[in-house]
């Protein structure tokens, strides 16, 4: 088998769509398919029922040709080219988010008499993988920018906002729900009503240790939507939280160096070919991992960075490119017999690691197999 290799296993993404709709019955799930857009994952959450959710014209195109209705599409990048606007629109998107003047220029525009729904800055309460602070506007620029819209002829329809991915605090979503029903009061004075309310994405999955139960997060969802002015639609946009754990991603060792007392064992897959989340959290992403003896090599052992009992030597498990940046973790407790040819297991690799993947230095992106009903197909 030619490795760098994602097995995606759709099982286990239908048991998280469906652990995510128990858990919070009255709101809708839209898969951030940026995330991991593989197509056979893309269709199986749609056979699921699941909704979706779009950043780009291409992923919409991507949706269309397997007959997702864009009336049920939410274009939720708050910034968009406005072709690509347009092109939504035309198609049948009736849903954008939004949070500036230019945009609304451009919807006005490209999208006449759609539905908006404002993206609202919260407080940040420290994601694992930093992903926000770029999007998102006050409550009282929220509110303006929504009659704003109603004045020129858009659909006020509602409210975004994104805490942040890998959240490993449920209360992160209190505050940001309060912050909705105070927009709700502002709103009503001028009489406007919303109907949506998009928790977006931010939950979080397991690397090598357990994140708090979905449970404490659906209490605390629930709790906040349950006490808003009025019932608002109310969705969510999860991209890892339903692809990551799903994802194993098989890699071959191409060689091992002892360098100033460490050991490196360099993999064929590396930061810029699958595991771009290292660089961005540095290295503090603790992909499980596994190593599995080839004939050639003596490795016996299976362990887990910083999850194993016995201890064993610490090796930096690095990629396949010259440049330093590459590496995916420091100081992995695994076999030092690991040895060129062996294979490790990455778990928890299925959410923004091939979709991100460049072939920098000539290393291609991850090939992706596919695994249903406990086959690989
Ligand atoms: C608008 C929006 N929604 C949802 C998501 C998915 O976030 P996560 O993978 O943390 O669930 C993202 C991720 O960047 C996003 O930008």
């Amino acid at each position: 088998m030619n490795t760098p290799r994602l097995v995606m296993d759709l099982d286990r993404v239908g048991a998280a769509y469906r652990a995510m709709r128990a858990a919070m019955p009255d709101v809708a799930v839209h898969y951030a398919m940026k995330c991991n857009p593989h197509p056979r994952v893309v269709e199986h959450l749609k056979g699921l029922g699941c909704g979706f959710e779009i950043a780009s014209a291409n992923e919409l195109e991507q949706l269309l040709t397997i007959g997702v209705p864009a009336a049920g599409i939410l274009f939720s990048n708050p910034v968009k080219p406005e072709t690509h606007i347009a092109k939504a629109h035309a198609a049948g998107v009736l849903r954008f988010a939004f949070d500036s003047t230019d945009e609304l220029d451009k919807l006005v525009r490209a999208a006449p008499g759609a539905s908006v729904y404002v993206r609202l800055a919260v407080p940040d309460l420290h994601s694992e993988v930093p992903s926000e602070g770029k999007f998102g506007v006050d409550l009282g620029t929220a509110a303006q920018l929504l009659l704003a819209a109603r004045d020129r002829g858009l659909d006020p329809h509602g409210v975004t906002f994104h805490v942040g991915s890998q959240m490993l605090h449920p209360r992160a979503w209190a505050q940001p729900l309060e912050m909705v029903g105070e927009l709700m009061d502002k709103l009503a004075a001028e009489d406007v009503r919303l109907s949506l309310v998009d928790l977006g994405g931010g939950f979080p999955v397991r690397y090598t240790s357990d994140p708090p139960p979905l449970a404490e997060y659906a209490a605390v969802i629930n709790a906040g939507l349950a006490a808003l002015r009025y019932p608002v639609q109310a969705v969510i946009e999860p991209g890892r939280a339903l692809v990551a754990e799903a994802g194993t991603l098989v890699a071959t060792v191409i060689g091992v160096a002892d360098r100033m007392g460490k050991r490196w064992v360099h993999l064929d897959v590396g930061a810029f070919n699958g595991f771009m989340e290292s660089l961005e959290t540095g290295n503090q992403l603790r992909f499980p991992v596994d190593c599995e003896a080839t004939q050639a090599s003596s490795v016996q052992t299976r362990s887990a960075a910083g999850g194993s009992s016995t201890r064993r030597p610490r090796v930096n498990l690095t990629g396949p490119t010259c440049d330093s940046q590459d590496t995916i973790l420091f100081d992995v407790e695994l076999s030092r017999d690991l040895a060129t040819g062996d294979r490790v297991h990455l778990g928890s690799a299925g959410a923004y690691t091939t979709v991100y993947a460049s072939s920098f230095n000539g290393f291609e992106p991850p090939l992706v197999d596919i695994q249903e009903n406990g086959e690989r197909q």
